[in-house]
């Protein structure tokens, strides 16, 4: 499974990066406002420095809710790096988008995925990615796992090639289901990522090897 992480922070992306177990990123408009990169200009400089510390899909969001809007913005994001995976919300105009992003060989995010039928629809517009968003399904009471299990079904069933990229993820559990279940890749937060690592037996395990040696060196 791809781990991706999901912010626009480029120290939390420069740190997973240097853990050597980074395969891309995901932005969203909220988490980009988060850091307070506004303006195309600088959000265009953003992405640039996100593509120069990762070696993997960069996926970056239009802003436009119409076909032509999500062309033009989508062209121009391509254009900065091959890195760049355009980002489209799952409305009709952006179904249009993707397939023609698809068309031109440029890689798709299809965003804000909350049902099996909706993943259908991706896949079959050509996304690279469909992100089915698991932690906002989980806030309404929705076991967000069960769209996850639903997709793969799907996708296998017919071999399509777009990749199940379950987002919204917000814990560890998250991440160690979807990776049971068979998704492609998983976006989540830094915390999520070095809580998989942690362990208290190994920590104290460490302690225990560390003060046997300094006694036994002494
Ligand atoms: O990639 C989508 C993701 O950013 C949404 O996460 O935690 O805002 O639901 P969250």
């Amino acid at each position: 499974m791809k781990f991706f992480i999901d912010t626009a922070n480029l120290a939390e992306i420069q740190e997973a990066q240097d853990m050597g177990i980074l395969d891309g990123v995901t932005t969203n408009p909220s988490l980009m406002a988060k850091e307070g990169i506004t303006g195309e200009a600088n959000v265009l400089k953003h992405y640039q420095a996100i593509c120069d510390i990762v070696d993997g899909d960069v996926s970056a969001e239009v802003i436009s809710t119409d076909f032509e809007g999500m062309v033009k913005e989508g062209l121009a994001l391509a254009a900065l790096d091959p890195k760049i995976v355009v980002k489209v919300p799952m409305i009709k105009e952006g179904v249009k988008a993707i397939r023609f992003f698809s068309d031109q060989g440029i890689k798709t995010n299809c965003t804000l995925v909350f049902s099996a039928g909706q993943a259908l629809i991706a896949a079959k517009a050509g996304a690279t990615y469909v992100s089915p968003f698991i932690g906002r399904l989980d806030d309404i009471s929705t076991d967000g796992m069960d769209l996850i299990e639903s997709i793969r079904v799907i996708y296998d069933n017919y071999g399509f090639e777009t990749e199940i990229l379950a987002a919204s993820v917000r814990h560890p559990m998250h991440i160690l289901q979807c990776a049971e279940i068979g998704a492609d890749v998983m976006t989540g937060p830094l915390s999520a990522i070095n809580a998989l690592l942690k362990h208290p037996l190994t920590d104290i395990g460490l302690e225990k090897f560390l003060a046997d040696h300094k006694k036994a060196n002494s």
